[in-house]
């Protein structure tokens, strides 16, 4: 039998099968046969349960704070590369391999409670991440934060979102705890506070000043114009249709401001 040298055998592979050329990671332990060459010393359970996609600019700085202050939730260590978020299933960090994702998670304490994610908001909008992120965790739940898209757009622009993470957190995130299935239920109505200064839901500190997200996280501004909002309605009109259909088709109940943003635009 004669082979060539691995770096020529790999060329070769790859000139049949170019399709194979971008690599997609699976859960080593799904499939005996990887799971008989994987390390002992390693484990599959470095892995989150669920995942926040985003996207960008609809409050998942705040959502990911709020998710950190519960007991049986643990975040990703933070990335110090890309503004904290592992962006692994989005960009090319997805070729550094499994076990680069995996170190930014730490060794569970007790599998079956112990729900570890992260963060990254651009997987919402990377054509490749839904499907690199299905197969390596399969069973992870997915949170999207959905907000008014002309509200987004004009918070790119300067702006504040008027989504319902940020009147009132404690019931969203009573919901998330359900939808997580996560135990014990933490009492957010307890655990956050509204700053006034900051105009924005803050961690509450029992005798200290609450702590609040950054300067960065919600700016002060003036609202936006009816000019701005008249376009941006009617640029988003066909999209939210879109979102529409999607959610009915999923079973999935309508956020306030598309009922109203489709109202006031029919
Ligand atoms: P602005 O920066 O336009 O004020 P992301 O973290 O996904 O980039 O989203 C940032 C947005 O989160 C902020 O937009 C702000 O409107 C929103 N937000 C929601 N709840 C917040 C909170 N408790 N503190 C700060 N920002 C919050």
């Amino acid at each position: 039998l004669q082979t060539l040298p691995p770096m020529q055998l790999a060329d070769k592979y790859f000139q049949i099968f170019p399709e194979e050329r971008d690599p997609l990671w699976q859960n080593p332990c799904h499939d005996k046969r990887h799971k008989d060459i994987w390390s002992k010393e390693k484990t599959c359970d470095r892995l989150p349960r669920f995942l926040v996609i985003g996207p960008q600019k609809t409050g998942t700085t705040a959502l990911h704070s709020f998710l950190s202050l519960h007991p049986a939730i643990t975040s990703s260590f933070p990335s110090l590369v890309t503004f904290e978020e592992i962006q692994f299933f989005s960009g090319p960090n997805y070729n550094n391999g499994i076990d680069w994702y995996m170190d930014f998670f730490p060794f569970p304490s007790n599998v079956s409670t112990d729900f570890m994610f992260e963060k990254s908001a651009n997987y919402f909008d990377t054509e490749v991440a839904p499907k690199r992120a299905a197969a390596l965790l399969s069973r992870a739940k997915i949170l999207a934060v959905l907000i008014n898209p002309a509200d987004r757009a004009y918070s790119w622009y300067q702006v504040v979102d008027g989504s319902q993470l940020r009147s009132n957190p404690a019931l969203v995130m009573e919901g998330i705890q359900r939808f997580l299935g996560v135990t014990p239920i933490f009492n957010y109505t307890q655990a956050l506070t509204y700053d006034e200064s900051k105009g924005f839901w803050c961690q509450r500190v029992e005798g200290a000043r609450p702590k609040c997200l950054g300067k960065s996280k919600g700016r002060k501004y003036s609202d936006m114009t009816p000019e701005s909002r008249a376009f941006l309605t009617e640029h988003y009109r066909e999209h939210n249709m879109e979102l529409l259909r999607l959610l009915n088709r999923l079973g999935q109940p309508l956020p306030a401001w598309l009922r109203e943003e489709l109202q006031s635009s029919s």
